[in-house]
């Protein structure tokens, strides 16, 4: 293992260990070996898929029991990828601490040849860009596309971007404009750690994010997002342009009732239990499913792409014809969230990687 820890760094995890945010959690249940949860996507032929977990990297016992989880669904559900949204190693990061945060709970998927993609989190070291399982290309930023299927064809109509949202500097922004205005992949998603859209009592919205971030979705097109930040699950009503916003963040960590009651970004939440998100993309439909620690489906559907083309059906004296017509964009549901505490100052700058 080429990962090297800064003793800098060594000194905020300990600070962190202490408070009790590093390491087993003494409330959390133990690991339960539950089966798999019905699995509720279409599994069509050539299609993309991917599984998606954040807050993970703190070796108890509810990252170990998803850990399991995700192997269950991978044996029904089979997919070569897993975004992970930051917060992926808490406190320690000896090359120990990440076997036992990492490697130790995913290894029946890495056994399996699953790759992972990472961005970084506040509670991260951004050395972590060197961890060759993470897959980061030793960069905080990066850009690609997924891994090829069965079939070699599907992977170029997506295009994930990874940010590091916790130093977002013009040179990062600069390049995300960039990178987004040459895609021609239909479904561009981009995924970081602070949500532009979350309705926790304690971060919330990253409004400052959101500011810097959402003109840049909207001009190019991205499609869809995934955060963490916030230790549940949460899936955004569809705000401007139709984009797709998912909060992610209970895979390793938790924070019950943490959701606010009522809030209007909400279409569906759950803060009871740990969790993990499934993803096909078949054409211009995303089909999604999390499903908790134990097993249960907390929601499932499926997501069209903002500004897709879809066949519509409209009456004729005869035969029916098959028309195109554009995507009606949701109206957007306006923000209510509370201003989100600014992102924690990570524990060791680094040089912007381009
Ligand atoms: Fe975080």
């Amino acid at each position: 293992m080429n990962y090297a820890m800064i003793s800098r760094h060594a000194v905020f995890v300990l600070v962190l260990g202490a408070s009790g945010l590093a390491g087993p959690h003494p409330s959390d249940p133990s690991p339960q070996a539950q089966p798999a949860t019905t699995l509720k996507l279409p599994l069509k032929d050539g299609s993309i898929r991917f599984a998606v977990i954040g807050d993970t990297g703190r070796g108890n016992s509810g990252q170990i029991a998803i850990g399991a989880q995700m192997a269950a669904v991978h044996r029904e559900f089979p997919f070569n990828l897993v975004i992970m949204l930051g917060d992926n190693i808490y406190g320690a990061d000896s090359p120990a601490d990440m076997d036992r945060k990492f490697a130790s709970p995913y290894k029946a998927l890495l056994d399996k040849g699953v790759e992972f993609r990472a961005a970084i989190g506040n509670h991260d070291n951004p050395n972590q860009r060197f961890y060759k399982p993470f897959n980061m290309g030793g960069e905080r930023y990066y850009t690609f596309h997924p891994p090829k299927n069965a079939d070699g064809k599907a992977e170029v109509a997506v295009r994930f971007f990874a940010l590091d949202t916790t130093y977002l500097e013009k040179i990062q922004i600069d390049w995300f404009e960039k990178e987004l205005a040459s895609s021609v992949s239909p479904w561009k998603i981009a995924f970081f750690h602070h949500p532009l859209y979350s309705s926790g009592r304690t971060h919330g919205s990253a409004l400052e994010t959101r500011a810097i971030l959402e003109p840049l979705f909207l001009k190019y097109g991205v499609s869809a997002s995934f955060s963490g930040h916030d230790h549940f699950y949460e899936r955004i009503r569809p705000q401007k342009g139709g984009i797709g916003y998912w909060v992610s963040g209970a895979g390793g960590s938790l924070r019950k009732n943490d959701i606010r009651v009522g809030s209007a970004l909400t279409a569906k939440g759950f803060d009871d239990d740990y969790h993990f998100m499934i993803i096909e993309i078949a054409g211009d439909d995303m089909y999604y499913q999390a499903i908790s620690r134990r097993g249960a489906t907390i929601d499932s559907g499926v997501f069209h792409r903002p500004g897709a083309i879809v066949a519509a059906v409209v009456p004729t004296p005869s035969p029916a014809a098959v028309i195109l017509v554009p995507v009606p964009v949701p109206a957007a549901v306006p923000a209510v969230s509370p201003p989100a505490p600014k992102a924690s100052p990570s524990p060791s700058a680094s040089p912007a990687p381009r």
